[in-house]
């Protein structure tokens, strides 16, 4: 079975493309093959394994039109078990288009029903910071929604602004949507990241991942260096702690999506 995970949040720079790729990496080196899905019209992600976004013809633009299966759009990285499918600025173009068509929310979701579920232990899509129709497919199709979170000043608008997103997606096209949330880029230093962290963990419980995602620049490098953390610096930190992110999603959240609901929080 293919287990789908949405990486989002409304606001920019927390993170979201960086979990995706190293999230991705480690989740192929411990065995699991992983397709990642370019969402966003910025194309981070398809530029963080090397390719050249102005270069390529086929990217999720053509899976979202319908033009082309998820298989046909994707290509290997140079990671054994990462495959990716790509974006490029076309996706912009498709943003706009898709607000006119009835009942887009699903065209993603289609596409991985369509999907032979033997190729792809997991799917990681790499959503843009706004809630427009590339974001809702995702949502929509999502298993799991991880919504990476910087512990600012900020944090808690944005993320409630991001779980008001989850709450309306499941009230309309996605009733078994869970969401958990990860701290990212947290700095021990700085005190405010004690005390928000704290917060959260009051008022989300077991909504907030237990991994922790500390600031590594190695990470920043990673994705310069068009590879995934666990290859470009297998022994960093940033390495160590998406390995233990993979693994507590392998063994806790990811395969138990569906069975836990609890009341709505307060966020
Ligand atoms: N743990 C970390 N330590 C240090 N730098 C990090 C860490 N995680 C991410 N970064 C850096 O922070 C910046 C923002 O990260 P990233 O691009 O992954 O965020 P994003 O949420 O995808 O942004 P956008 O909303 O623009 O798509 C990047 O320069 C990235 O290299
Ligand atoms: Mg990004």
């Amino acid at each position: 079975m293919t287990t789908v995970i949405a990486i989002a949040n409304l606001k920019g720079g927390v993170a979201k493309t960086t979990t995706c790729l190293s999230l991705g990496g480690c989740l192929a080196e411990m065995g699991k093959i992983v397709l990642l899905l370019d969402l966003d019209p910025q194309a981070h992600l398809t530029l963080s394994v090397g390719l050249k976004p102005e270069n390529i013809r086929y990217t999720a633009s053509e899976v979202l039109l319908g033009n082309l299966s998820l298989v046909g759009a994707s290509r290997e990285t140079g990671t054994f078990g990462l495959d990716i499918v790509p974006a490029n600025q076309s996706l912009s173009v498709v943003n706009k288009v898709l607000y006119r068509q009835a009942g887009y929310e699903f065209l993603l979701k289609q596409q991985i029903r369509a999907l032979n579920d033997r190729l792809y232990d997991v799917i990681l899509i790499d959503c843009p910071p706004a809630c427009g129709p590339l974001t809702l497919n995702a949502l929509t199709a999502a298993d799991l929604l991880v919504i990476p979170l910087l512990c600012d000043y900020y944090a808690a608008r944005s993320l409630r602004q991001t779980i008001g997103m989850a709450k309306l997606v499941r009230e309309r096209t996605n009733p078994s949507l869970e969401y958990r949330i990860l701290v990212t880029m947290y700095d021990r230093r700085i005190r405010l990241s004690h005390l928000v962290l704290e917060q959260l963990q009051q008022q989300l419980g077991h909504r907030v991942l237990r991994t922790i995602i500390e600031v590594d620049a190695r990470l920043k490098e990673s994705g310069v260096a068009g590879n995934p953390i666990n290859r470009y610096a297998p022994r960093s930190r940033g390495a160590h702690q998406y390995r233990l992110l993979a693994t507590e999603l392998l063994s806790g959240h990811m395969m138990a999506v569906s069975t836990s609901r609890e009341s709505p929080m307060s966020l």
